[in-house]
């Protein structure tokens, strides 16, 4: 029932923190796995899941540029030897500002890659899922795709369009037997936290907020990713899964 063996995964901004764990699950669990990421560290992935046979591909590209998107698509494709049965969304930003010192590049940037970038890799993927009638798509949301946060204007704003976005795609798509889903990790011990878990006042707020008292781990999430990629999700559609000790249910 949670099968993944032999299916095709692409995985967004997998060359570290939550990406580059959901990749090395996957490949574990015996899927092959195509990582996409702006950074030259993308390179040193398949060497470091190297640990079984199965097949991890790199592949570079920005995709807050449409046209590198599309290239990295095909090239991830390409690698995987033209099929996609996983997408797994998971590239994303935040900028932590009030939002009357915010720049709106910075917006747009956040925007671009958080929500634009999304939804074209969802469109490019559902082709190819399509014709096969089945697909797993996975986005990431986060606990401020439902609050509003703090300081994170952009950042909530496209959490907030990834729910939603996840539920549109959701109902045009199932009836191609195409799942689209998303999780919605919590305060997650990643580089992408560092600010707050080294702010001495925002740490111990965000700690007592959290009803299990820890911090998740990108373990926490690759077992919820795991869940919405393989066949034991087959009925489940549309949904926002958090992944957060409790904090949205206090
Ligand atoms: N860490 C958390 O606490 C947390 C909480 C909720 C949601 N999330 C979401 O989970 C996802 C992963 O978070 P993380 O903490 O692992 O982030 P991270 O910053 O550690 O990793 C993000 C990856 O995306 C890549 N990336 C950035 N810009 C890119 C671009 N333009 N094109 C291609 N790749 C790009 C980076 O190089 C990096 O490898 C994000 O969508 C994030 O919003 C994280």
């Amino acid at each position: 029932m949670f099968d993944i063996t032999g299916k095709k995964a692409i995985i967004t901004g997998g060359a570290q923190g939550l990406g580059l764990t959901m990749a090395e699950t996957f490949q574990k669990m015996g899927a092959e796995v195509a990582v996409i990421d702006i950074s030259d560290e993308v390179y040193n992935v398949p060497a470091k899941l190297n640990e079984t046979n199965v097949l991890v591909h790199a592949v570079k590209g920005n995709l807050l540029d449409l046209d590198q998107l599309k290239d990295s698509f095909s090239e991830a494709l390409e690698k995987l030897g033209g099929k996609v049965d996983i997408l797994i969304n998971n590239a994303g930003m935040i900028q932590r500002k009030p939002a009357l010192e915010f720049s709106i590049e910075t917006w747009n940037r956040i925007l671009g890659l958080n929500v634009t970038s999304v939804f074209e890799l969802s469109r490019l993927a559902a082709v190819e899922m399509k014709k096969q009638g089945s697909g797993k798509i996975i986005n990431m949301g986060s606990i401020l795709s439902v609050l509003g946060g703090y300081n994170a204007a952009a950042y909530s704003t496209s959490k907030g369009a990834i729910l939603q976005l996840t539920k549109s795609l959701s109902n045009e798509w199932a009836e191609f037997g195409i799942q689209v889903n998303a999780i919605a990790p919590g305060y997650m011990l990643t580089t992408m936290n560092d600010d707050l878990m080294n702010d001495p006042v925002r740490a111990p707020q965000v700690e007592a907020r959290i009803p299990a008292k820890r911090w998740g781990t990108a373990e926490d999430v690759a077992g919820v990713a795991l869940f919405l990629a393989s066949p034991a999700s087959d009925y489940v559609t549309g949904t926002l899964i958090p992944v957060d000790g409790g904090v949205l249910a206090r």
